[in-house]
């Protein structure tokens, strides 16, 4: 059976930076994100039942290959898992492609194992409910990919404590935008795996340990209240921390660039101007700045106009994965 699942990227409020069982990766801190619409991972599982292979391939600029070894371990590691949680035996043919870059601090691996875990588990019959499919996609080694399996506005772990995420609110509640301001489209140099093995070790952690509690009790209630000059410095906060405690990690990581600072200077230009627009950054350059959906247009072209932005995503938060008959292969 061959099946297709698109998966959302997603885009943390409250950051899990830092992992507290890498086996299992479950992290120190709960978080909260909102599952994305435009940057997607779509996957095509293929079961080839009486064979042992795997192949997997990714289309890249609409041509069709073999994927990298890097790409391709991950994806035959995940497999290899699910294939024992599933009890299943058999070969596999895997072909994905992603909507936006890959790798630059955008949360591809949050879609694409979410796409992978929910695209496999459909090939070989099986229905997930979604907290099985939040464990087994966090299993993958993106504690990120817990979280895109599901629409909205999500945390993880879950509040009640167990390891899967649940969602706090549906899409529909809140049409908020993320315009993400690309400074740089290329793979980060430091994987966001390794980012989380050192960040405990930064001077900063403790201190990030004891706000975090107040914190996700400040942007749950912004989501519930639909207020964003509550959810807005909070988020900003949360996302200068995680990178300093990056840059006083050892050795440090710097993932931002010129470019980053120029972006984050004119979102605070354009809250002067009187739009409420608050920025954020997963573990890359980019910027990620959140808005109402009316005010989209408005902070796309002016950020589109900044000389360090090489292209402006415009997405918004959305109902989380779905099946296609639109096949990747
Ligand atoms: O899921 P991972 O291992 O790719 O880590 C995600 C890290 C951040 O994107 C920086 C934060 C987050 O919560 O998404």
């Amino acid at each position: 059976m061959k099946v297709t699942v698109v998966a959302p990227s997603n885009i943390a409020f409250i950051k899990y930076w830092g992992t507290r069982d890498e086996e299992s990766t479950l992290p120190y801190n709960p978080s909260i994100s909102m599952t994305l619409s435009t940057c997607i991972s779509r996957c095509t599982v293929e079961h080839l039942p009486g064979t042992d292979s795997v192949e997997v391939l990714w289309r890249r600029r609409g041509e069709l290959a073999p994927a990298p070894a890097n790409f391709a371990s991950g994806v035959e590691r995940h497999l290899a898992r699910l294939r024992e949680s599933f009890g299943v035996p058999g070969g596999f043919r895997v072909a994905a492609e992603n909507s936006f870059p890959t790798a630059a601090g955008m949360a591809s691996s949050a879609s694409g194992f979410a796409a992978l875990t929910l695209a496999t588990a459909g090939a070989l019959g099986r229905e997930l409910e979604s907290a099985e499919a939040s464990i087994l996609a966090r299993r993958s080694g993106s504690g990120s990919a817990a979280r895109s399996v599901l629409g909205g506005y999500v945390e993880w772990p879950s509040q009640s404590g167990s390891e899967e995420a649940e969602q706090i609110a549906p899409a529909a509640d809140w049409p908020l935008s993320n315009v993400v301001a690309v400074v740089s489209s290329e793979p980060k140099a430091i994987s966001s795996r390794e980012g989380h093995r050192r960040a405990p070790g930064s001077p900063l952690f403790d201190g990030r340990m004891q706000a975090i509690p107040d914190r996700l009790r400040t942007v749950r209630q912004a989501i519930e209240e639909r207020n964003i000059s509550l959810l807005g410095p909070t988020i900003e906060e949360e996302a200068i921390e995680l990178h300093m405690i990056a840059m006083s990690s050892s050795p440090p990581i710097v993932y931002w660039t010129a470019g980053t600072l120029s972006v984050l200077r004119h979102v605070r230009a354009l809250r002067d101007a009187g739009l409420s627009a608050y920025a954020t950054i997963d573990a890359g350059p980019n910027v990620h700045v959140i808005c109402p959906s009316e005010e989209e247009a408005n902070v796309a072209r002016a950020l589109g106009q900044l000389d360090d932005v090489e292209t402006v995503i415009r997405d918004r938060v959305g109902p989380g994965p779905y099946v296609t008959e639109n096949h990747v292969a």
